[in-house]
Order: structure tokens, then sequence, then C-alpha cells
């Protein structure tokens, strides 16, 4: 198995953070540290790195990484803000989101990850908290589990699906990645080219399990109240429902707010923007996809923040996913989650 994960648009993003040699800078997604390591090569004796990651087998990867300028944090970056206060940081000058799973985790057979590998089908980043894929599955309504996998799989047989999952569970546990991998072939009844009939039931279930998209929405704000004017926001995501909440976010972040017409207010008392957008998305190279072809769906945004102060907007909720469970998790999160190494 695997430790190695390719970092994607590597170069591009570590670029696009615009590293100053004296600055503070947050990798919210360590993964193995590729992006990590470039940034801390691009920092001078004075910067500093804080990674995050709620893998704590990324985390143990880190702590590798012997440098007195870098810091790894094990937890989610819903929590940025409040992880980084933790540690006395309350300004940074770039953020990086390099979204989704790591080559390890889909590799390690025993993570449930995917449909390749038989195991237990767990699907958990954070294998310390919260219920395991098949935990889920377990309770979950057929009504429920049917619109987990219809959103964020964006998958069209949802309801047979559902339906057949909730079939097999009545005649016994369903627990591993095989069972469920096999049971949705046969309630697929078409066949996608170059595509596993259960692709889109497994990135809906990981995509539910690790409030993906949540934890997104909630990271977002914090970018902007945290990052310093002329600071940067990198993000890279690898389907298209995170890529709408970022560009939807930095959108809604780099244009003026909308105030009432004929509002008595003098053009410099209007709100600026808090972002402004950098480049256009970019994408990978034909040769970094030809060679890592996990890179053939990412997609990169930078922005960059102005000197207008924070409002009410940044803190607006984004794009809330129509599943959320991190209001039931607050209150055991904060008790579970572990600062590894500080
Ligand atoms: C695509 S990998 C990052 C790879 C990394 N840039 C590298 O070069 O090795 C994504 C990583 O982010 C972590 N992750 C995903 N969502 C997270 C979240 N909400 N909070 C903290 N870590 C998260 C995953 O555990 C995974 O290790």
């Amino acid at each position: 198995m695997s430790q190695s994960h390719a970092p994607v648009l590597l170069e591009e993003a570590v670029e696009g953070l615009a590293v100053r040699s004296t600055g503070v800078y947050v990798d919210c997604t360590f993964g193995r540290g590729g992006h990590s390591r470039l940034i801390l090569a691009r920092l001078g004796p004075d910067g500093r790195l804080i990674a995050l990651d709620r893998d704590p087998e990324a985390v143990r990867a880190a702590s590798e990484i012997d440098d007195p300028r870098f810091t790894i944090i094990h937890g989610a970056f819903g929590e940025l803000a409040e992880r980084l206060k933790a540690i006395g940081i309350t300004r940074v000058h770039g953020v990086l989101l390099d979204l989704g799973v790591s080559s390890p985790q889909l590799d390690a057979g025993e993570r449930g990850f995917s449909f390749m590998r038989d195991a237990p089908l767990d699907m958990r980043m954070d294998t310390t908290q919260g219920p395991t894929a098949a935990e889920w599955l377990a309770t979950a309504s057929e009504e429920k589990i049917r619109e987990v996998i219809k959103t964020y799989g964006e998958e069209r047989f949802a309801k047979s699906i559902a339906a057949a999952i909730v079939a097999a569970r009545a005649r016994g546990p369903l627990g591993t990645t095989r069972q469920l991998a096999a049971l949705v072939a046969e309630a697929v009844p078409t066949r996608e080219p170059r595509q596993d009939p259960a692709t889109r039931t497994f990135q809906a279930l990981r995509i539910h399990v690790n409030q993906e998209l949540e934890e997104l929405s909630l990271v977002l704000p914090q970018c902007v109240e945290l990052l310093a004017p002329g600071g940067r926001l990198v993000a890279i995501s690898f389907h298209s429902l995170e890529d709408r909440i970022v560009k939807r976010f930095m959108r809604e972040q780099s244009q003026a707010d909308r105030l009432p017409p004929k509002l008595a207010v003098r053009a410099r008392d209007l709100p600026q923007p808090r972002l402004r957008l950098v480049g256009k998305a970019r994408r990978a190279s034909e040769g970094e996809v030809a060679a890592n072809p996990r890179a053939r769906s990412a997609i990169m945004r930078i922005a960059e923040r102005t000197a207008a102060a924070p409002s009410a907007v940044s803190q607006r909720d984004l794009n809330a996913p129509p599943t959320g469970r991190r209001a039931r998790d607050a209150g055991t999160r904060e008790t579970r989650s572990v600062a590894a190494a500080a």
C-alpha cells in the first residue's frame, strides 16, 4: 500500500499563495505534505506554517517534519479560527485548501473509501470520531439515504439504490465495501464508460460521512476574517459540488454589498469587497494529468484579501447542504479532537 500522495497543482498553488519569507501560512489539508514542504522551502527563517488535517495518519506523517517553523494540528478546518486562536494566531498571510481525500486514504483498504478493496465500510477521514458509513447506513431512513446519494453523488438511480440498501439491511448488516458495491451494481441498470456503477454512491457517502461541503462552507468565511490585506486564499476542488461553493463564495466576496437604491451614503463609505479574484480558475496541465490521473478533475481558484473591513456578509450561511449533522455533533467534537503536536 502506497503512503505517498502526488500533490496536485503543486507549483501553481504555492505560486498562488505568493509566499512572503516572513509570512504566516496555513495548509488546511496536510495530507502527506507535498504543498506544505514547498511552502516551507519558500519561507524564510522567520516565516511560519501551520498545517491541519483531520486524519490521524496524516498528522503522524506530519510529525516527521522537524522544523521549528512548522506546526501540525489534528482537527477539522471547519474550526480553523478557533484552532489557530488556541495557538495564538489571529492573522495569516495565506490559506491553502487542497480538498477531498488523499491517495493513502483511498489506497488503504481498511479505511473503506474504495470499492476496489474489500474492507469494513468506514469512510471517516477522522477515525477518532463520528459514525462510520456502515453505522450511518444501518439507521438512516430510506428517504435520507436517497437524498444523500442523489445530492452528493448526483446519482439518477438514487431511489433504487436506497431501496436496495434498506432491503439488504433488513436481511443482515451491510458492513463491507464489496457488499455495498455489489448491491449498487445490481440496482443501477445502466453503465457509464470507464466508471464503476458504485462510484457515485461511494462519493456521496464519503461526502456525507465527513460533512465535506459543510466543512468547506464553514471555513471560507473564516479565511476572509483571518487573512491580512494582500493575503491569499487558494482552493483546489475535485468535483463540481465543491467548486460551486468556492466559486460562489469568492464571487460574492469580490463584489461590493448591494445596498437599497437611493440610500444616502457617500461613495467612500460604501462597503468594499473583501476579496479580489486573482486570475481565472486553473486546471492541471496535460502533462500533470498524464502523470497523475487524479489531477484531471482538479480546479483551482485564487483570491486576495483586500483592505476592506469584514462585514456581516462574510458570515452568511453559504449553500448549507441539506443533510447537516454538524449541529448535533458540535457538542462532542471539541472534546474528542486532539491537538497532536504544537
Ligand atoms: C487531497 S489531500 C491533501 C494532499 C496534500 N496537499 C499533499 O500534498 O499531500 C486532502 C487532505 O485533507 C484532509 N481533509 C479533508 N477535509 C478536511 C477537513 N475538513 N479538515 C481537515 N482536514 C481535512 C484529508 O484528511 C486529506 O488528508
